[in-house]
């Protein structure tokens, strides 16, 4: 297939894109909560949900055989796309937050003990905050927060007063999904491990922004969602290096996931269908497949170009507002901003925007503590993909001039 080079050939792939929402042309500026399906994705679930569709793994016919080459199609796909060493080092979950828990199960249960600490950010989306915290009450650990500065950056000097021996696995967001901005990984992963301490990524927003090498980055566990990245809902993946994940036990138990079974005690899989119990999602992730290969359709120079013009015609646009304030402005950001503005709710704004066909999101964003540290009860995000346009952008500006006028009346 040729390389999607220009706009209309990207968004010829949306089909949800040329919809109407109250009576306007749909301008889709909440990628960052979930982006639209290309047609690659949506053809694949058709097919499956109306004809190849047999569980996988278990039985000798024909349907079953499909479906199984597809799924594990797919993981190969994942690995090839995140450069992991082995399909064994993907395990397909239910999105981000499935990851998440999973290893806040499993590597709790094998490495941590009482007294042991864990850290997270205070910028964390809640699915990295929750279970961490519930996994640290069970096991008896401490949890460590890094903080951010004013303009959302982790306070790295912060990390060596909380990074000492006792801390098993530092987890933190790649991308922050309010703020936008690119966290400093590497260099965290790297002094996490001279500290002797595991690295989660929570790669939620990661994953779509940045081109994820998990060998280069050195992580011990990567983790994102499919529909954040063109693939459908209720699909994810953790990475996990093989040397760690063959120390930690299951965390669910169930079909497919053992070797045998007696009524008085079960051997488990090898990696990866050990963290696979239950009949997975298996129509999903052979979507998620086509998912990575629509991002592989891309091309990439194209599509940096085109994010860095939108990027930046939306921030001087956003700039020229009266009142406003624009959360985490830092170097290094993805096409993404989050702002209030002087006099106006931010639910109000996005209702109206709404009713004008511009949907943006609105609330805490699943990161009530950064809402705290800037004092504030919520924002408006507007986050941005490939296939958005510069004349999207216009509508936006202008949407938000009339809305603000209104409220403000
Ligand atoms: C940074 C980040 N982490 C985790 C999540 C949770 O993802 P999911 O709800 O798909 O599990 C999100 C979703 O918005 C996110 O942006």
């Amino acid at each position: 297939m040729a390389l999607l080079n220009n706009i209309k050939a990207v968004r010829d792939q949306f089909p949800a894109l040329g919809q109407k929402v109250n009576g306007r042309d749909l301008v889709y500026f909440d990628n960052g909560a979930t982006a639209q399906k290309p047609l690659s994705v949506i053809s694949r679930l058709n097919e499956m949900n109306s004809g190849i569709n047999g569980n996988i793994h278990r039985a000798v016919h024909d349907l079953s055989a499909k479906c199984t080459m597809l799924y594990e199609g797919a993981r190969e796909s994942v690995r090839e796309f995140i450069n992991a060493e082995s399909t064994e080092e993907i395990v397909f979950t239910s999105g981000t937050t499935a990851s998440v828990n999973l290893v806040a199960n499993s590597f709790t249960a094998a490495f941590i003990s009482k007294g042991d600490a864990v850290i997270i950010c205070e910028a964390d989306h809640h699915s990295n905050i929750v279970p961490w915290q519930m996994a640290c009450q069970r096991a008896g650990a401490e949890l460590r927060i890094l903080p951010v500065d004013d303009s959302g950056c982790w306070k790295m000097g912060e990390l060596d007063k909380i990074l000492d021996g006792k801390v098993k696995i530092v987890s933190v967001a790649h991308i922050s999904n309010v703020l936008g901005i690119i966290n400093p990984v590497k260099e965290l992963i790297e002094r996490a491990h001279a500290a002797g301490a595991a690295v989660l990524i929570d790669g939620a927003q990661g994953i779509v922004h940045s081109q994820v090498d998990v060998q280069k980055l050195d992580c011990d566990f990567y983790a994102f969602s499919g529909h954040k990245l063109y693939g459908p809902t209720g699909t994810g993946i953790l990475y996990g290096k093989r040397a760690l994940m063959d120390k930690m036990g299951p965390w669910m138990g169930g079909g497919d996931m053992v070797e045998t079974v007696t009524l008085q005690k079960t051997t488990y899989a090898p990696l990866p269908l050990k963290f696979e119990a239950g009949t997975p999602n298996f129509i999903g992730a052979a979507a998620l497949g086509e998912a990575v290969g629509f991002v592989n359709s891309l091309d990439r120079q194209f599509a940096a170009e085109h994010e860095e013009l939108l990027m930046s015609k939306l921030m001087n646009g956003l700039r020229e507002i009266e009142g406003i304030k624009i959360y985490g402005d830092a170097a290094g950001k993805i096409p993404l901003a989050s702002f209030n503005i002087e006099g106006v709710h931010h639910a109000d704004l996005a209702m109206l925007l709404d009713k004008m066909g511009v949907a943006v999101r609105s609330g805490m964003m699943c990161c009530e503590p950064l809402m705290s540290r800037f004092g504030v009860t919520g924002m408006v995000r507007v986050s941005l993909a490939v296939y958005n346009t510069a004349e999207e952008i216009d509508v936006l500006l202008k949407s938000l001039s009339r809305a603000v006028g209104m409220l403000r009346q």
